[in-house]
């Protein structure tokens, strides 16, 4: 794994923070074991005379919102807590108003923190909430899954699905703080951990070929539960994920790196109804070995790199073609997937703009791709 200024061993720390650079909208990505129960402490200096608004799913307000009630109690830190059902169909426009609503009625004023504590779904919604709210309120995220904690809740981007395609609607919103608490990850379910691991390694996949090896080496160990690997890849992601965000925090070129395989797999969730059937991280893992087949198909990368990918997935038990059995008997066909495609936010002017590779370590955003090429690839897809 390539070494950053943040490379020390994160098990032997209390916690490490990664910096994302945005000149005055700048903020810490904390990285540690027993974060949410230092919350309040870690709080104090942005909350104090404030009042935080919790959100977080049912689950997770279950497993950890005492904890974190406690932790904002002791600190002197007025707070109050608002459930949203677990799942994906939590980011709509339907809870959405619904939470706003409720939110507007308990009365928050622009003084208002809204702090996400939970996966992607309720820190994208939350996000959402946080951006438009009396036009903007401040946001502080504190991830629970290893999705949100290596990808979602670092960056900015919120939002919410709509019938057209997933974050259709949305805004780039910093949060002020993160909060990745390492120890939450030991009540996620292995087939979400999974999930969240295919946005772990696309890191190496997109831009550096050493961390998916250092990945190939450590996967297993991490998925079992060795918290010091877990707090290393956080680390790591958040480290690279911050770059590509001080870089090009609008998604003016780079940072559309970061949606390897999700073209095609935001077209699967779409055609399975967004629900427990096909996780957005399994999404991204058939998505990802479809962009690698493709590359391959058009000539850019070796066919041993693509090879090589899909056997990762496969070791560590993820989807990863379009005849995976989390797909059952909804199986797509080429023009259904195209039609979703051409929804997807990369597109420029009507043309399909795909993330493709040269290799592991190599992705490069691919323009004008052809869409009766397309259509012939995936029907082929389909049917092996
Ligand atoms: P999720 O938020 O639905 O969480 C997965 C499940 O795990 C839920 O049922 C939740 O209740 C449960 N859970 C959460 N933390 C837990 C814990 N510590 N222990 C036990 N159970 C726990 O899903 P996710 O995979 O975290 O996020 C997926 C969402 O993230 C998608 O909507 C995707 O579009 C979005 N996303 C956003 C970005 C971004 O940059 N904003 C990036 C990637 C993905
Ligand atoms: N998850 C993609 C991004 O944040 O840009």
């Amino acid at each position: 794994m390539n070494e950053d200024p943040h490379s020390a061993d994160t098990a032997n720390h209390p916690s490490q923070t990664v910096r994302v650079e945005l000149g005055p909208r700048s903020y810490d990505v904390v990285i540690g074991a027993g974060l949410i129960a230092e919350a309040g402490e870690r709080l104090a200096a942005l909350a104090t005379g404030r009042t935080v608004t919790v959100i977080t799913d049912e689950t997770v307000a279950g497993l950890y919102l005492g904890a974190l009630e406690d932790s904002l109690r002791r600190a002197g830190i007025a707070h109050r807590s608002f459930t949203v059902p677990p799942g994906e169909a939590s980011k709509s426009f339907d809870v959405y108003e619904k939470l706003a609503e409720r939110i507007l009625a308990a009365g928050i004023g622009r003084e208002s923190i809204i702090l996400a504590l939970g996966g992607g779904v309720v820190g994208d919604l939350a996000g959402f909430l946080a951006a438009t709210l009396l036009r903007g309120l401040d946001f502080v995220q504190l991830p629970t899954t290893l999705l949100a904690q290596v990808d979602s809740a670092v960056g900015g981007k919120t939002g919410i699905d709509t019938r057209q395609g997933k974050n259709l609607i949305g805004a780039f919103h910093q949060p002020r703080l993160v909060l990745a608490d390492i120890a939450a990850l030991e009540t996620l379910p292995q087939r979400e951990l999974r999930a969240g691991y295919a946005e772990t390694v696309k890191y190496g996949l997109i831009g550096d070929e050493n961390f998916f090896t250092w990945c190939e080496a450590n996967a297993l160990s991490l998925l079992k539960g060795e918290r010091a690997l877990r707090a290393q890849a956080v680390r790591h992601a958040c480290y690279a994920k911050a770059k590509i965000v001080a870089e090009d925090e609008r998604e003016a070129g780079q940072r559309a790196l970061l949606n390897l395989g999700h073209t095609f797999g935001h077209a699967l969730e779409a055609e399975t109804g967004y629900g427990e059937a096909l996780l957005h991280g399994e999404a991204v893992a058939i998505g990802t070995c479809i962009a690698f087949d493709l590359s391959v198909e058009l000539d850019f990368c070796p066919a041993d790199e693509a090879s090589r990918v899909r056997a990762h997935f496969a070791a560590i038990g993820l989807p990863t073609a379009l005849d995976a059995p989390q797909l059952g008997r909804r199986l797509p066909g080429p023009d259904a997937l195209i039609d979703r495609m051409a929804s997807d936010k990369k597109n420029k002017l009507g043309a399909l703009r795909l993330v493709l590779a040269r290799g592991i370590g190599k992705a490069f955003l691919a323009e004008d791709i052809d869409s009766e090429f397309l259509r012939d690839f995936l029907g082929r897809a389909v049917a092996a």
